[in-house]
């Protein structure tokens, strides 16, 4: 069974807010994309691996705890996922960042994968995954399907809205896995776009339409 976490830090909401609104235009989106992807990596990151290193202050040497293990990987979710990133680095300048290229069909809304570069090795890394949206789930199913083909099995997603719909089916596929979601929405239309949600992310992260 997951461990879905529905973030509730008053910032993630108001940020969220922000960029709901239509009148939010490309270099604020981006922007708040970032602030609101640092701030629930904060959260993410929380059950990172730690060791006790020797470190002598000016004061005296002492036992002092640091990040142990192997390096975390973070995995966008090609294009959207990509304004995650620096958020993300911002807290961890250390991770190996991932790719993974993904389109919905317009027509059946399926995802098509058209690129794929991974840390390696990728097994016994903490990886955390990024798009602002989980609408059907289809792209974080078949995104997280290809890492763990790869060997990837500590995972995390995070995205900023999710539709009722891709929570469920991304739960059903990945039961492992641990969810991070700054909001959930009411449900999807009938283009399987999230309600209320913020648009196409893509489009308003990089400008396109
Ligand atoms: C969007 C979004 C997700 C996907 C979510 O990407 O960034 O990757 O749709 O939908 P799903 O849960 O139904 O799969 P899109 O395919 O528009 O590509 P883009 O990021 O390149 O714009
Ligand atoms: N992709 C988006 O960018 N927005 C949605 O609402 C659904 C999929």
């Amino acid at each position: 069974m997951n461990n879905v976490h529905i973030l509730d830090h008053p910032l993630i909401k108001h940020k969220i807010s922000l960029l709901r609104d239509k009148n939010t235009g490309t270099n604020e989106f981006r922007k708040l994309t970032d602030e609101v992807a640092m701030l629930m990596g904060y959260e993410a990151f929380r059950d990172l691996p730690l060791e006790d290193i020797r470190i002598e202050t000016p004061i005296e040497p002492c036992m002092s705890p640091i990040l142990a293990g192997r390096k975390p990987a973070i995995i966008p979710i090609l294009r959207a996922g990509l304004g995650m990133v620096s958020g993300l680095l911002a807290l961890l300048p250390a991770a190996k960042v991932g790719h993974i290229g993904l389109y919905r069909d317009e027509l059946t809304h399926l995802p098509q994968q058209y690129y794929c570069k991974l840390p390696q090795p990728i097994a016994d890394r903490p990886i955390i995954v990024t798009d602002p949206m989980l609408a059907t789930g289809g792209s974080a199913i078949d995104a997280i399907s290809k890492i763990k083909n790869e060997g990837g099995s500590n995972i995390k997603f995070m995205a900023i809205i999710a539709a009722p719909e891709g929570l469920k089916a991304l739960s059903e596929a990945h039961p492992d896995i641990e969810i991070y979601i700054g909001q959930l929405d009411r449900e999807l239309n009938d283009d399987a776009y999230i309600c209320p949600g913020l648009g196409d992310a893509g489009d308003r992260i990089f400008g396109t339409k």
